[in-house]
Formats: C-alpha cells, sequence, structure tokens
C-alpha cells in the first residue's frame, strides 16, 4: 500500500524533467478539476499526505485555479488531515493585489513556500507553516549554505516593509484592472489572440502560434515580456509601474502585434 502519498497540481512540463531521471514516488499529478480532485480523496483519502498546488500556475502558462477549486481542496485536505500547501513562488508576494495569494482566493493553507518577489528579487526562498505544524520542520533539519543569510533576509524585510506601508498593493488592483481593460481591446483586434487569463499583475496572453518571435521583437522595440508553455505571453510588470509606464509597454505590445499579422 502507498503510505505518504502527496498530490501535485502544477503544470510540470516534460521540459522541465527532462534530464532528471525518475520522478520521486508517491507523488500523482492531477488536474485541475473538482471531479477528479474528489474522487481521488474518496478513493485514496486515508494515503494522502499533502496536496501541493500553484493557485496560480506561473511556468504552466498563467492558469488562475478557481475559488471552488481551492474550497473543495482545503475541505479535503482538512477531512483526511493532510496538509494543503500553496507554492507562491510566483504569485505571491503582492502579484494578485494581496500579500499572499491565498488572501486573494481566502483560502488558508497550512504552507506556503515563497522566493522571488519576496526580496524584490535577490535570492532567497522560504516556508510558511501554521503554528500547528512547526514541530514537523524544525531549525537544523534542512541546511543550506547561503539559505536565510542576513543579507537576504535584510532585503526581504525593507521590501516587506515597502510593500506594506506604501500604496502598492492598491496600485495593483488598479493598474490589473487597466492591463485587462487595454488587453480585452487587443484581443478584439488580433485574431490569433486566444484568451486572457491572470490575476492582479500575473497575465497572460493565450496565443494560437508560437510567441518567442514575438517576445524577441518586443525586447528590439524595448519591452521585456516573455513567452511560458510556448503560446503564452506572460506579463509581469512591476508592482510600482505607473499608468504612463503601463500605457508605453502597452503600446510597444500593441505595434509588435502589428508586425505579426
Ligand atoms: C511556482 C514556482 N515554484 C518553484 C519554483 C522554483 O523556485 P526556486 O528557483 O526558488 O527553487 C519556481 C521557479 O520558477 C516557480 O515558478
Amino acid at each position: 500500500m502507498v503510505e505518504h502519498l502527496v498530490l501535485y497540481l502544477l503544470q510540470v512540463t516534460k521540459k522541465v524533467r527532462k534530464g532528471f531521471g525518475s520522478v520521486i514516488p508517491n507523488i500523482e499529478f492531477i488536474p485541475d478539476d473538482i471531479d477528479a480532485l474528489t474522487r481521488i480523496f474518496d478513493s485514496k483519502g486515508d494515503e494522502i499526505c499533502a496536496l501541493i498546488l500553484e493557485p496560480i500556475q506561473g511556468e504552466g502558462g498563467i492558469y488562475p485555479l478557481s475559488k471552488e477549486f481551492l474550497q473543495k481542496a482545503r475541505e479535503l485536505t482538512s477531512e483526511t488531515k493532510s496538509l494543503l500547501i500553496f507554492d507562491e513562488i510566483q504569485c505571491g508576494i503582492g502579484r494578485t493585489g494581496h500579500l499572499f495569494a491565498y488572501q486573494y482566493y481566502d483560502v488558508e493553507p497550512d504552507i506556503i513556500t515563497l522566493a522571488k518577489g519576496l526580496a524584490n528579487g535577490f535570492p532567497i526562498g522560504a516556508m510558511i507553516v501554521k503554528d500547528e505544524f512547526t514541530h514537523i520542520f524544525e531549525p537544523g533539519i534542512h541546511g543550506s549554505t547561503f539559505g536565510g543569510n542576513h543579507l537576504a533576509c535584510r532585503v526581504a524585510y525593507e521590501t516587506l516593509k515597502v510593500l506594506m506601508t506604501r500604496d502598492i498593493l492598491d496600485n495593483v488592483e488598479g493598474l490589473s484592472e487597466y492591463f485587462f481593460r487595454r488587453l480585452y481591446i487587443l484581443k478584439s483586434q488580433f485574431s490569433f489572440i486566444k484568451e486572457i487569463r491572470g490575476v492582479g499583475l500575473m497575465i497572460g496572453i493565450e496565443l494560437n502560434k508560437p510567441c518567442k518571435e514575438i517576445v524577441l521583437k518586443c525586447l528590439e522595440n524595448g519591452l521585456i515580456i516573455n513567452c511560458t508553455a510556448e503560446k503564452v505571453i506572460r506579463l509581469l510588470p512591476p508592482l510600482n509601474i505607473d499608468l504612463e509606464t503601463a500605457n508605453e509597454g502597452l503600446e510597444i505590445l500593441q505595434k509588435t502585434l502589428e508586425s505579426f499579422r
């Protein structure tokens, strides 16, 4: 019998696993589908120790999970006394207009992982654990040469201070609305734009063709964006971006898309 089964809901592409041999055992990858989630908890609930998911998948192509899915995930993990773990490495620290993505969804996990924006790009990673589980993972169990060093922690401290004492989270909400409004207009103008997705300032523009060339052309034109999951243009503007800069970026994007008609 499988004992500590971990369910992983992350769109792990072949590209990411290539060269790493076999995946560690006792992990099952599941789709973002409420019925599939319920079925696996019905059949294997007593074996499951954790469900790990990204509330908004980043590398996978900017796919926000639904609130209903996350509520169900919370309900099922609580019933089976398994851990609900949110990977907020991309979607945390202000991206959604809230400090943590779980606050945007109003669904509280047991563990959150953080990195990237935590120290505004300075290398750091962290894990936040609810009080009741802190005894499982005590100081000393997991070491890292550069993990949690003084400089990185200080940068994270200052980053969080700026994020929480200035109007940055409000800015994310306001500018997000503006970006989505403008991008829906772009969608109506370019038949190769399939879908606009995202939350806050974590935005995906799915095309019906690869976007690598478009991203390179944007760079030539002075706009840094990137392409994920082959056909999704990913916009992750700075959280303190102002309207004027947003307009400038959107105009470069529009002009570049024109040249790919
Ligand atoms: C959602 C997510 N989780 C985990 C990672 C890996 O983070 P790290 O490089 O800090 O190990 C990444 C990196 O892109 C990520 O986007």
